[in-house]
């Protein structure tokens, strides 16, 4: 039904016009052929109703009046105003009619308007809301790339500047225990030593962290690489197992997808170890229903499925940047204990114009 309406809704008003005039005319002629004392009342309704909501009011109107003289005529036709009991009762038949057609349009022109007045206001908020939906998308893919950017820039800063200074000043005691020794300092050559020791594990430290903020080739040694740099850092860092292990063959080009999955792997094994206390992490990386799945799975103590894990912002941009590479995340408990966060994708990332309203 509704695609009908929507169908006359299309054609051209005066061609409706016409239709209501003639499906008039139509059921008068009916309406004259059988006996006036069958009402037809309701029949009239249809061609009134839809001038009125098809075409207009003053369609509706003009319809409804000519409705009520046809039926005045097809009863006049058919027995005279003689065989009345009173001449004028046709008349008021006639007047009592258009009284009841004329409301009818009155109250579904009334009903038009509210129910057009209510579309409109629907669509602008439509409208408004698309809207505040793609800026609410491009502010969150805007803080993902600055803090990305951030990130690239800190973990570089770390490692250029501070990472170098200190392999300076670790290299300047070292020199100096040279020297101490020469002129028979053991004991004072022993300390710079040490102090040498000391700078180079915390420079060691330093490179880590750096690592870890922007491993160096995340954006052109492919996502085997970028595994293997997040499982190393995660061993040598939290002091886990960690494995990484991958279908053959599967090659992921596209950059984006690759720093996304690589993003979405560390959040997983850091809420793995600090919310799992796991001890053993496996990230896994298979071919699934025409489409990759990266698996990251821990032995810790579970996820608990409760509504407030949906507060933490780490599960939350693991969502986002899922969606990002068209694909879908999922976190359960595991059935062998611990937490499963799966994120299926494809090797396409979304096109940062492209306007996306899930
Ligand atoms: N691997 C996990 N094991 C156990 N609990 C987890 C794990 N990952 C997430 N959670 C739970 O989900 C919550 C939300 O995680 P997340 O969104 O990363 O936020 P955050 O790490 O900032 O707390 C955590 O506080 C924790 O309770
Ligand atoms: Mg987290």
């Amino acid at each position: 039904m509704p695609n009908v309406m929507e169908w006359l809704d299309r054609q051209p008003k005066w061609a409706l016009a016409v239709f209501t005039v003639v499906l008039s005319l139509l059921i008068g002629f009916v309406d004259w052929k059988t006996s006036p004392e069958i009402a037809f009342t309701l029949f009239y309704l249809v061609p009134i109703s839809m001038a009125v909501w098809l075409v207009g009011r003053r369609t509706g109107i003009f319809v409804a009046i000519l409705c009520a003289f046809i039926v005045l005529t097809s009863n006049l036709l058919y027995a005279r105003v003689s065989q009345y009991s009173n001449p004028a009762i046709p008349y008021w038949n006639l007047l009592m009619r258009l009284g009841v057609f004329l409301t009818v349009v009155y109250l579904l022109s009334a009903l038009k308007n509210i129910y057009a007045s209510l579309e409109k206001k629907v669509e602008a908020r439509t409208a408004e809301l698309r809207k505040e939906i793609l800026e609410r998308q491009r502010m969150e893919r805007e803080i993902l790339e600055v803090s990305e950017r951030e990130q690239k820039r800190l973990g570089q800063d770390m490692h250029d500047g501070i990472g170098q200074q200190m392999t300076g000043v670790a290299f300047m005691c070292k020199v100096l225990q040279q020297k101490l020794s020469e002129k028979s300092l053991p004991e004072d050559a022993a300390e710079a030593g040490e102090i040498a020791g000391q700078i180079h594990r915390t420079v060691e430290d330093v490179r880590r962290m750096a690592k870890g903020l922007f491993p160096v080739g995340l954006e052109d040694g492919g996502l085997d690489a970028a595994m293997e740099n997040l499982r190393s850092n995660v061993e040598s860092q939290f002091g886990v197992s960690c494995f990484f292990s991958a279908n053959p063959g599967i090659q992921i080009e596209n950059t984006n997808v690759i720093i996304h999955l690589y993003r979405i792997a560390q959040e997983a094994v850091t809420n793995a170890v600090r919310h799992g206390n796991a001890s053993e992490i496996r990230i896994d990386l298979s071919r699934q229903n025409g489409g990759y799945a990266l698996t990251v799975q821990d032995d810790g103590i579970g996820i608990v499925q409760s509504g407030k894990n949906a507060a933490g912002m780490g599960l939350h941009i693991m969502r986002y940047r899922a969606g990002m590479i068209r694909g879908a995340l999922d976190v359960q408990k595991a059935e062998s204990g611990g937490t499963r966060v799966t994120c299926l994708f494809t090797d396409q990332a979304v096109d940062p114009d492209e306007e996306r309203i899930a």
